[in-house]
């Protein structure tokens, strides 16, 4: 049992296993140096070479417990054929959606469309490196996929007027996309995925009332089958605001905190194995304040299965000597 699966199906807590959102990126040269060569980031995920050395390569400086594929949320819209590109300096970029085009999909055509990244999940977890680790698989959840389908970029701080204006439309898009999900978790499961995690990256975005249809209900769904596939499922619903409602209601294997919530208080709350919490920002300061944030988080957690990250993805200012001091700290604990 790798060091993760101690923690979340023996509820270990002598040990501490690391793992960084967006740990293959932008502030690693290797990455930068490819991403300079490949301007077309959807095409760099679906190059099965390309991306399985990208996700091994934070493997190959730390001593992480995980590989993550290296792909994006987005390319469950791209499987579904609408147009998304990533723009320098701006974020994702979609076309509208067309329900003709959307509705009309089925299954094979959105395997054919994305299967490379499955090929290379294939290759990255029957890479030697991978022994005694995981390799973790992922899926955007239903209400960030559609926030971004909508909205057609990154919201800012609050969501566009009139977003539930079509309630017909949204509902309809919602279900094409928690089905076509299912599908996405399936095929990295057979490929090798041996861990899932669901980021609802505008989890925070709701209002309380809006939580159980656009969140609970749907996110439930999606952790109840990965279950249902006998692997474990981790889910980040970063900054909603009740992180025990939601932990008791959708019940994931690991709930992943974002660096705005109070680790003492999620401590006092919630007993299922936790993960993450540090603000990527600390990575950017200096090795004092460094060691010192990481071991409040480690300190705090230090009798309860803790996974170790951070409260959202590293930055790409960060400098590759801090993480690998920050792996060094967390593992000499
Ligand atoms: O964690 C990993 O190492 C695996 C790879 C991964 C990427 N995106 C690669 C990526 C993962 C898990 C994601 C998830 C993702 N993608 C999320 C959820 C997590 C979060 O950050 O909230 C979201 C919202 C997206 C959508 C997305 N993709 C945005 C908003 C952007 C642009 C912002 C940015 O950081 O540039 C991306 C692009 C993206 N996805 C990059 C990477 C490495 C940067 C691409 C580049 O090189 O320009």
């Amino acid at each position: 049992m790798t060091p993760i699966e101690q923690i979340i199906l023996k509820k270990r807590t002598d040990l501490n296993p690391i793992w960084i959102m967006r740990q293959a990126g932008r502030y690693l040269p290797e990455f930068r140096e490819i991403r300079k060569k490949n301007t077309d980031f959807i095409k760099l995920c679906l190059n099965q070479n390309l991306s399985s050395e990208i996700t091994l390569q934070p493997l190959k400086r730390f001593d992480f417990d995980a590989a993550i594929i290296f792909s994006d949320i987005l390319m469950l819209p791209y499987g579904l054929g609408q147009k998304v590109e990533f723009e320098k300096n701006f974020g994702p970029r979609l076309g509208e959606i067309d329900l003709s085009i959307i509705t009309k999909i089925d299954e094979i055509d959105f395997v054919e469309k994305i299967h490379s990244v499955y090929k290379a999940i294939k290759k990255v977890s029957l890479d030697p490196i991978l022994k005694n680790k995981n390799m973790i698989g992922f899926v955007g959840a239903p209400w960030t996929l559609l926030v971004y389908m909508i909205n057609q970029q990154s919201p800012k701080k609050k969501l566009i007027e009139n977003f539930f204006k079509d309630k017909f439309l949204i509902n309809r898009i919602l279900l094409i996309i928690e089905k076509f999900l299912k599908v996405h978790i399936k095929n990295q499961i057979e490929n090798g995925a041996n861990i899932i995690q669901i980021f609802d990256s505008w989890a925070g975005l709701l209002d309380e009332k809006d939580l159980p249809d656009y969140i609970y209900t749907p996110t439930l769904n999606l952790v109840d089958y990965v279950k249902s596939l006998n692997v474990p499922v981790i889910c980040f619903p970063r900054e909603i605001r009740n992180y025990k409602e939601f932990c008791d209601i959708v019940k994931p294997d690991v709930i992943s905190i974002d660096y705005n919530t109070n680790p003492k208080e999620i401590i006092k709350k919630i007993k299922i194995p936790v993960q993450g919490g540090l603000d990527p920002n600390i990575l950017l300061t200096d090795k004092i304040t460094l060691k010192k944030e990481t071991k409040k988080y480690l300190d705090i957690f230090k009798d309860h299965p803790y996974i170790f990250n951070l409260g959202h993805g590293v930055l790409p200012e960060t400098n590759p000597e801090m993480m690998d001091y920050l792996v060094k700290i967390v593992k000499d604990h």
